[in-house]
């Protein structure tokens, strides 16, 4: 099948068998323009616990589709490839994450979505980089903090907040390959260009940026900055499909990687995807994620903590880790 057919048989599909499609900015942008919703890593999580159809797929990484699951059980979550991993949960291995947080029982343990269902399941709460601040600010001054797996993002929060955070080493093997004296170069040479970065990228990335954010909020800025009309962009190069649609005026210089050969600003498990496997997806109803019910109430916990919080709503922090 041509990806004409595909595209016509994945939404007949989508409407014979009541899925909802949810796809991930980094995603390709056929994919982003052929789902009902479209979304950084929270919004996802939300929609996964709010859309009414009996199944959904999600096209993006196996993280999200498992929190999808952990926050509503009830639904049949498929993901169109179960190696769309991260590396940041390749880097966080759950015995080595469960021993580094029985160093200090006594800490918070802020665990970034980004992590395996076992890793959250071992996390006081679950933060994005769209509610990571709101979250933060809600632990109790006196609690010390253990963040993890994204040190990059720890570090930038750590600073934001004034609060000090012992890190787990990960990064995003995607947001680190840019290079900044690259980058100096081509500010200097587009001295009218805003320069916008996600928080995984390296310190030596962000300080160059005037805005740093999640996601969603780097589209925001394109979108309502019309002060701008030329935007460097610290990210992967997904995003860059909802922003050229949302300022078609605009333009969108993406930020120099290490090598000026290589397609490192694609992101390898998210481009996993592709119509074929959602298609095919949709046709097996396979593969399904699936966890097991103690696992899935134990990560249930954390997850939600970051539901109640970014809701405003109270919660309650364990005195002590027990596991
Ligand atoms: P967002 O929360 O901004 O969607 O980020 C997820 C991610 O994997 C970034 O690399
Ligand atoms: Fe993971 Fe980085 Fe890919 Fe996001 S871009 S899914 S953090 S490897």
């Amino acid at each position: 099948m041509n990806d004409a057919q595909l595209i016509l048989e994945i939404n007949k599909l989508k409407k014979e068998k009541d899925v909802a499609l949810l796809a991930h900015y980094y995603e390709d942008g056929v994919i982003q323009d052929l789902a009902d919703y479209v979304g950084d890593s929270f919004y996802l999580s939300k929609m996964g616990q709010q859309v009414l159809n009996k199944n959904i797929l999600l096209a993006g990484v196996v993280f999200m589709a498992e929190s999808v699951k952990i926050l509503n059980p009830e639904k049949t979550v498929l993901v169109p490839d179960t190696e769309a991993s991260c590396s940041l949960v390749e880097g966080a291995p759950y015995e080595k994450y469960l021993a580094w947080r029985r160093q200090y029982p006594d800490a918070i343990c802020v665990t970034y979505i980004n992590s395996s269902a076992e890793v959250k399941s071992i996390s006081d709460v679950i933060i994005t980089s769209s509610n990571a601040k709101q979250i933060v600010e809600s632990i109790p001054k006196d609690r010390r903090i253990l963040f993890g797996p994204d040190q990059h993002l720890g570090k930038w929060l750590s600073k934001q907040l004034n609060r000090e955070f012992i890190l787990w080493p990960g990064a995003c093997q995607v947001h680190i390959l840019f290079n900044a004296g690259r980058l100096k170069a081509l500010i200097d040479e587009n001295q009218d260009a805003l320069v916008i970065a996600h928080p995984e990228c390296d310190d030596e990335i962000l300080k160059h940026a005037t805005v740093i954010g999640s996601t969603s909020r780097l589209l925001e800025e394109v979108e309502k900055n019309k002060s701008y009309k030329k935007f460097i962009v610290a990210t992967e190069t997904g995003i860059f499909h909802q922003m050229q649609k949302l300022r078609p005026d605009a333009e969108l210089i993406q930020a120099p990687v290490v090598d000026e050969n290589c397609m490192c600003n694609d992101c390898p498990f998210m481009k996993m995807n592709n119509l074929e496997k959602i298609h095919r997806a949709l046709l097996t109803f396979k593969p399904e994620v699936k966890l097991d019910e103690a696992l899935r109430n134990k990560a249930y916990a954390s997850l939600d903590r970051m539901m109640k919080i970014t809701s405003n709503k109270p919660v309650e922090w364990p005195a002590q880790f027990n596991g």
